[in-house]
């Protein structure tokens, strides 16, 4: 990994996609560790790190998380998985709020730093719904007591995800919040 070639960070964050089509190549140890340092590089709340994760490359077992969970087929292509955990014992107040907030940051950074180093990666939704968590943890031998956040499969992209237009300026209020979608212009032109 040529740490010249990455991009600046905001050009990473406008340029990162979830990507669901993978080369089907592997995903190296170095790549990883990029990843999952960038993950605990997150903030949380008191700083208390209330997070762990599942490191998968096992082909057997990427194949089997896709067929258990029914909107990560790109599974089957992927090179590694990481699944992020979330475990309320350790949040802030032990409380499972923070720990899905904090694990959510740590995720954000594995999806940014994938996309910085030239990979795909994509939030695929273990919680909140109990019947994709329990196969996660029963395939992975997750406690009880630990939420897995997410499976985020990791991949060489084709090129085919691309970046979506999500910028909006309605969405914005300034200084105060203001429940009319009429912008100040179109009433200034009204009046005129
Ligand atoms: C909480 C959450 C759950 C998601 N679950 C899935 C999922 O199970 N399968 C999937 O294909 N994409 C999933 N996504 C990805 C979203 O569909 C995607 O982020 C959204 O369409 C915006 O596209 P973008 O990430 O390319 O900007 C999830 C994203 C989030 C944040």
């Amino acid at each position: 990994m040529d740490q010249q070639n990455i991009p600046d960070t905001l050009t990473v964050i406008q340029n990162r996609k979830s990507v669901r089509n993978y080369t089907g190549e592997p995903v190296t140890e170095t790549q990883i560790e990029v990843l999952l340092k960038a993950a605990m590089a997150a903030p949380s709340a008191v700083n208390c790190q209330p997070w762990a994760f599942v490191v998968v490359t096992e082909r057997k077992t990427l194949d089997k998380l896709a067929d258990v969970l029914p909107y990560a087929k790109m599974l089957y292509k992927a090179g590694a998985a990481v699944i992020v955990c979330a475990i309320p014992e350790k949040a802030h107040k032990k409380m499972k709020e923070y720990a899905i907030i904090d694990s959510t940051l740590a995720s954000g950074n594995i999806l940014l730093a994938a996309e910085a180093i030239g990979l795909g990666a994509i939030w695929t939704a273990a919680y909140p719904y109990p019947d994709r968590m329990e196969p996660v943890r029963s395939i992975l031998n997750i406690p009880p007591e630990v939420i897995p956040l997410n499976v985020i499969p990791i991949g060489r992209p084709t090129g085919e995800d691309k970046p979506k237009k999500k910028f909006n300026p309605k969405v914005i209020h300034t200084e105060r919040w203001k429940n009319s979608m009429i912008s100040l212009s179109f009433l200034r032109k009204l009046v005129k």
